[in-house]
Order: C-alpha cells, then structure tokens, then sequence
C-alpha cells in the first residue's frame, strides 16, 4: 500500500541544496535530555500532546509552503496583503534608514519578509538580515528566496529553538533592530508561554528596538475551520508527518496511517486545536523516551493549538511582555492584525 504519499513527494520535490557561503551561523540544535523529556512529559500530559516545533522537519516545512498557498489558509494571504500595503509606514516607524537590523523569529520561507526589506532600501537603509528558524529547510527556502529576489541584503541564518537559548546577533552602534514574528505562530502558545518567548526576546532588545508581531483575529469560525481541513489534504498530511518527525528524533515506531487528522474550532476557546486520533488501539514503541505508549481507540494526541484574538488581547500580550504598543494595524476585513511594540527598559511593574 502507498503511505503518505503528498509528503513523500515533497521530500523528492526538495531535496536538500548545497548552503550558500552566505549562511553565517549555526546554533545547535538541542538533541540530547533536555528535548526527550520535554517530548516525554507532553505525550505523558492529561490530554497527550507533541509539541508543535515537530512540525517542521523537511517535509513538513515544505507541507507548510503548500498549506500557505491553499485557498482555504487565509492568514498568510491576509498578512502579506497588509505588509505590502503598511511597508512604508512600518519602516518608517522603525526609524527609516536607522533601522540596520531584522531579526526574524520562525521565519520559514520569508516570502513575505521581502516587502519590509524593500521598504528598508526604499528609505535609504541596508538592513542586514537574520533568520533564526527550527528548520534548516526552512532557512534554505529563505536563502533561496532573497538570495533572488534581494541580492543586495546580508542574510544571517540561526537555526535554533527560539524557546532554548537565544542569541541576537549584536548590531551596529547607532542602529536598530526590528523583530519580526508574522504568521499568527505567537497564537501557537499560551498566554503564559507567548508572554516567556516575548519577554526573553525583549531582555536581548535595547530601547529603541521594535517588535512587529502578527496574530490571527476572531473571525467567521466556518472559514476558520475550513483553513485547517482543506479539501486537498495538505493539513492532515502536515498534521501525520509529526509523527515521523517524532520518530527519527526518538527512534520510535507510530505509524502515521493508524491516526485521524481531527481539527475542531473551539468557539468557547477561541482556537483550533489540532489532533491525532486512534483509529484502533495502538502500542507505540518509544525509542529513545523510554517505554511504551498504549492509546486506546478515539484516543487522542493534541499537536497545536492556533489562537484567534481580540486586538486588546494582542496589545495586552505584548504590554506584559516589556513592549510599549506603538501602533496596531488591521487588515480590511478584520482578519489579522500587526501590534508593532517599543521595547521598554524594563518590564513593567516589576
Ligand atoms: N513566519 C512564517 C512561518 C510560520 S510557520 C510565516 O508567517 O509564514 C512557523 C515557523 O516557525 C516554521 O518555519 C517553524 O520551523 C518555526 N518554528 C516553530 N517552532 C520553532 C521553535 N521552537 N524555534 C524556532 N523556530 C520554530
Ligand atoms: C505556524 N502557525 C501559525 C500555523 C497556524 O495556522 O497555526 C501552523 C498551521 N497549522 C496548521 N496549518 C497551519
């Protein structure tokens, strides 16, 4: 029988090429304890769960691509129709030819990166870029796209777990520096862990610097729905390939076939969350965690929670995490938003 096929044939599609002398950095990954046992406790959890970074191995960077261009996934279309038209004033905000530094956390392809950097040599600057990414697919397909599109800018790669030590690269005397974290992956938390990653971001920004965060905005729960069970298939495929990833991390045995790709919109939570269910009653050897995991028919493994929020809410995230919000701007059918933040001295109240 043929498995997985739309992920097998994206792995043939892209398969790995050589990195450009332009790649400056590599962090290490963490693939030792502290990983397995995070793994470990979450698949433990009441309900089971794997951690959403699982996503994005080879393939499932590349199923990410082609979820981004499905007609049901709205976000991605809605954020770069915004960033086109609000570039300018953006940059501008970010001190115009001053702005010397955008950092990118989870980037992936970056596509929609290209028009803020525009806006950058528009104004007069050369803004040097860094990418800092959990996959090293991920970080090629965003060398790729400027190495074509913008020659011009210097890309730095950091391939990194944002939520493991982070680094900025230092920036040069007299600039700033422009945080970017697009694509509603900050809906990808909770509040408590959205407000952590943010706070540790902002320990490493100097007054001055700015954050723009995109996030996802209460909408039509139909079209939100829709967006996470495309006709085509390409989410399940994106939510089944996790588990491969989990295997080659782990070294252990699920067999993505034997699991439902189950996507419901919460209302009462304001988000989808995403599950694998068992088809049967199934016995997963661990591997490298150590033991063996029994789920019983219908039972479940959450793998992604994708958030939808109020505007107050996003502007009282950033608040809690150290940024001043400086300005709030909203697509036209009220669908996604972006909160550019001024990173404050110190956290408030603290
Ligand atoms: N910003 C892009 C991609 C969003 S997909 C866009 O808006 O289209 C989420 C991206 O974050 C993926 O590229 C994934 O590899 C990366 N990512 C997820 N968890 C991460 C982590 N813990 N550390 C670093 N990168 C992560
Ligand atoms: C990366 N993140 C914002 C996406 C989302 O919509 O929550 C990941 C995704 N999951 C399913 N489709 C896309």
């Amino acid at each position: 029988m043929e498995r997985r096929s739309p992920a097998r044939r994206v792995r043939r599609a892209l398969l790995p090429r050589p990195q450009s002398p332009r790649t400056a950095r590599l962090v290490r990954l963490d693939s030792g304890s502290r990983a397995l046992r995070e793994l470990r406790d979450a698949l433990l959890r009441n309900p089971r769960e794997i951690p959403c970074k699982y996503f994005y191995d080879d393939a499932g960077s590349a199923l990410f691509e082609q979820i981004t261009r499905l007609p049901e996934y709205f976000p991605t279309r809605t954020e770069r129709a915004l960033l086109e038209a609000r570039a300018s004033a953006i940059v501008e905000s970010a001190g115009g030819r001053k702005l010397t530094d955008v950092v990118e956390l989870g980037s992936g392809a970056a596509s929609k990166t290209v028009s803020l950097l525009d806006a950058a040599l528009a104004a007069g600057g050369r803004p040097r870029y860094v990418a800092i990414d959990i996959s090293a697919h991920a970080l090629r397909r965003t060398q790729e796209i400027l190495e074509a599109a913008r020659p011009e800018i210097p890309v730095e790669q950091v391939l990194a777990d944002y939520t493991g030590d982070l680094q900025l690269p230092p920036k040069p005397a007299g600039g700033r520096r422009l945080v970017l974290f697009l694509g509603g992956t900050i809906g990808n938390d909770e509040d408590e862990e959205a407000i952590k990653l943010l706070s540790r971001v902002r320990e490493h920004m100097e007054p001055d610097d700015l954050l723009l965060l995109g996030a996802n905005l209460i909408t039509d729960p139909a079209a939100i729905h829709l967006a996470y069970n495309d006709a085509a298939g390409v989410t399940a495929a994106f939510n089944r390939n996790l588990l491969l990833n989990v295997n080659s991390f782990a070294r252990s045995n699920f067999d993505p076939e034997k699991f439902d790709h189950y996507a419901p919109y919460i209302v009462e939570k304001r988000r989808i969350e995403m599950w694998l269910v068992a088809r049967e009653a199934i016995e997963v050897q661990l591997g490298r965690l150590a033991g063996t995991l029994k789920l019983a028919r219908g039972e479940g493994i959450r793998t992604e929670i994708s958030r939808r929020f109020s505007r107050e809410e996003v502007l009282r995230l950033i608040d809690a995490a150290g940024f001043t919000p400086e300005r709030w701007i909203e697509s036209p059918d009220a669908r996604f938003g972006l909160a550019l933040g001024l990173a404050r001295a110190s956290l408030r109240g603290l």
